[in-house]
């Protein structure tokens, strides 16, 4: 009889073409009331005697089974795992079904290309807060109270009841207060530049509430102005990828630098169309206004507990928008923050082309 029951259940565990049919048999060969279950069940009632020759062919024909579901089951789920890897294959080589979505923006576009440049001047990032304090925003940068420079800049104030350690606090209205943060958190040498947002109640065709600037700041000893204006030459020509660009510094003035400069780029005429580059002094040609920049004042550096005596350094600070129009051609600034789709598909830029020095910085 036992015989009998092997084969018949050995029949069925060949026959399971499931893993649910598999476990069926199991079941009914090893469940509760199973089969072989109900064998083992008499063996309580048996002699001992009898139990000496009953135990081993029962209990073998338990682990018979159970060997013989469990390879069973391995060849099953071999057998599965086959079929899907089989009707599961991507053929890698297929073009993609729809063009990538998204585009970067041209403002990131230039911040990126402004990182690549500097960075391979040995400049590092640097960021601060766009919720800035008076000390930070204006009084460390030589501009203090009743400064006529503060009316000029349009400031977002919070209310008067918003106040961060005794100070006024306000948008940002410029990225200059980085400066201050990075001399009173680094020790000098400084090399960084300041990508970033910035705020002032302003907005026609060339002004818009926010836009962006890139701060400069290299603080070491010895600096001069010479290191300004090859520092500028060098990021300008990198930026717009020609070597036959001019730069002029016209004297100028701001709180935090002295000597000030304002930086103007030639430009020439080609097609009709006005290009960064060329001789400026013809007919056509002429120069346009890019950066302010300077030689950091003595009591900014004081401000930020450094001795002037030893530390000396240069700053400059850049429209990004502008040098984005510049560069990529577009003309009103307002489009930048429209969030206008076909905008954005036309002056964007591909995720994948990220700007290389070495490919040109340029997409
Ligand atoms: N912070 C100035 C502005 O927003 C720009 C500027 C001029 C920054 C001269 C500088 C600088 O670092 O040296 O108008």
């Amino acid at each position: 009889m036992m015989e009998q029951l092997k084969q018949e259940l050995s029949a069925a565990i060949d026959a399971a073409d499931s893993l649910d049919a598999l476990d069926a048999v199991r079941v009914q060969a090893l469940g509760k009331n199973g089969a072989v279950t109900s064998l083992l069940k008499t063996l309580g009632s048996m002699t001992p005697e009898e139990r000496k020759v009953e135990g081993p062919r029962i209990n073998g024909l338990h682990s018979d089974i159970a060997d013989a579901i469990e390879a069973k089951r391995d060849a099953l789920a071999d057998a599965e795992l086959t079929k899907r890897l089989a009707s599961e294959t991507l053929d890698l080589s297929l073009p993609a079904k729809d063009r990538p979505k998204g585009s970067v923006h041209p403002v990131s576009q230039v911040m990126d290309e402004l990182a690549e440049i500097f960075a391979d001047l040995g400049f590092a990032v640097a960021t601060g807060p766009e919720i800035e304090d008076d000390w930070h925003n204006f009084t460390a940068l030589n501009i203090p109270e009743s400064h006529p420079a503060r009316a000029m800049h349009d400031t977002f104030y919070f209310g008067e009841n918003q106040m961060r350690d005794g100070q006024p606090m306000m948008l940002r209205t410029h990225t200059s207060p980085v400066q201050i943060r990075t001399m009173t958190d680094q020790e000098p040498p400084i090399r960084i530049i300041a990508p970033g947002r910035t705020y002032r109640s302003d907005s026609d065709a060339t002004h818009t509430p926010m836009f962006h600037q890139v701060e400069g700041l290299v603080i070491d000893r010895d600096i001069h102005m010479g290191h300004l204006k090859w520092t500028l030459e060098t990021f300008v020509k990198a930026f717009f990828e020609r070597d036959d660009i001019v730069l002029r510094l016209r004297p100028s003035y701001f709180p935090f630098t002295e000597p000030s400069a304002e930086v103007d780029v030639g430009y020439s005429l080609k097609d009709g169309k006005r290009i960064i580059g060329g001789d400026p002094n013809t007919e056509e040609g002429g120069w346009m206004e890019i950066l302010g920049s300077g030689m950091v004042n003595r009591k900014v550096i004081e401000a930020c507990g450094l001795d002037p005596d030893i530390w000396q350094g240069f700053a400059f600070g850049c429209g990004i928008d502008r040098l984005a129009m510049l560069k990529y051609g577009m003309d009103d600034l307002r489009a930048f923050f429209d969030g206008d789709l076909r905008w954005i598909e036309h002056y964007g830029f591909s995720a994948l082309d990220v700007p290389t020095l070495s490919a040109g910085v340029g997409a």
